[in-house]
């Protein structure tokens, strides 16, 4: 289980200046459902999944998986999980097969169970026909599957996608959604960020609506578009990034507005 709660992360910039990346973000995410995150550019998608990989720090808020608090509990949280991006360091002179069996060591696994799980992963995720082709030899396909292998090794209850389909072909594609969707069916708890709408509504069983760091909404598909009188989903999408950026705007000129009061009454 996957509980986020008014998630937080703040970044210096020299354009903006203190800005929040992640802006009071909260969510929870149960075993045997794909919570799809979905949002532009720049959303905060990934600042959010690398808080909850322990790779940053939040700068307020809580995040716990499996009960364990990301920020305290870093190596617990680690055992619990599986991270693919879509830029996975992939060694150029390993292959396939030592690749995924070098991370399985890390997690502590022995020959004789690493044996039996690589085997039965390089056959459902279909690794098979390159599993002594190194590295610096794969194709874009052939590294994301690897990149695929090595976060389901050591065989974690939660699981996260970033962007994990980018730059794939669509047989690919879809041969990665049909295995998160055998994640699914045995219980897993799966987090899939993306900017693609179609991926969302075929694959996600709640979806959080993402923009300049904040959630502009969550619910399933009939949910969204029930709430917002808005069948279609991309429609949908633009309509609720376009109030949110007026609201902004709205608030931004009010401060300017109210700075300005402030400069003439000084
Ligand atoms: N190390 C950093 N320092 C300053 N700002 C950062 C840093 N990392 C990310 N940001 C900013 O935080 C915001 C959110 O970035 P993030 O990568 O989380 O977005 P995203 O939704 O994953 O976007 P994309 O779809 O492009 O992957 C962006 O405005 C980005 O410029
Ligand atoms: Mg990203």
């Amino acid at each position: 289980m996957i509980h986020v709660q008014h998630l937080t992360k703040t970044y210096e910039d020299l354009r903006r200046g203190r800005f929040r990346a992640v802006d009071q973000v909260s969510f929870t995410v149960r075993p045997g459902e794909i919570f799809g995150l979905l949002g532009p550019n720049g959303a905060g998608k990934t600042t959010v999944l690398r808080i909850l990989s322990t790779v940053l720090r939040p700068s307020s808020g809580i995040a716990t998986i499996d009960g364990y608090d990301v920020a305290y509990e870093p190596a617990e949280v680690r055992r619990r999980i599986g991270f693919v991006s879509n830029n996975t360091a992939i060694y150029d002179r390993m292959t396939a097969w030592e690749m995924v069996e070098y991370f399985g060591k890390l997690h502590g696994m022995t020959n004789e169970t690493l044996d039996e799980r690589l085997e039965k992963l390089f056959e459902q995720l279909r690794m098979n026909e390159f599993r002594d082709v190194p590295g610096g030899k794969m194709s874009t396909g052939m590294r994301q599957k690897v990149s695929i292998a090595r976060a389901l090794v050591h065989d974690p209850p939660v699981l996260i996608f970033d962007e994990a389909t980018l730059g794939l072909d669509v047989l690919v594609a879809r041969n990665l959604l049909e295995v998160i969707r055998d994640l699914r069916m045995a219980g897993k708890c799966l987090i899939f960020s993306t900017h693609i709408m179609s991926e969302v509504e075929r694959l996600c069983d709640r979806i959080a609506i993402m923009h300049q760091g904040r959630i502009l909404d969550t619910g399933t598909l009939g949910e969204l578009t029930s709430r917002h009188q808005e069948d279609n989903f991309e429609e949908l999408f633009f309509s609720l990034l376009s109030a949110h950026e007026n609201e902004r705007h709205t608030i931004d000129e009010s401060d300017d507005s109210s700075s300005a009061v402030m400069e003439a009454v000084r």
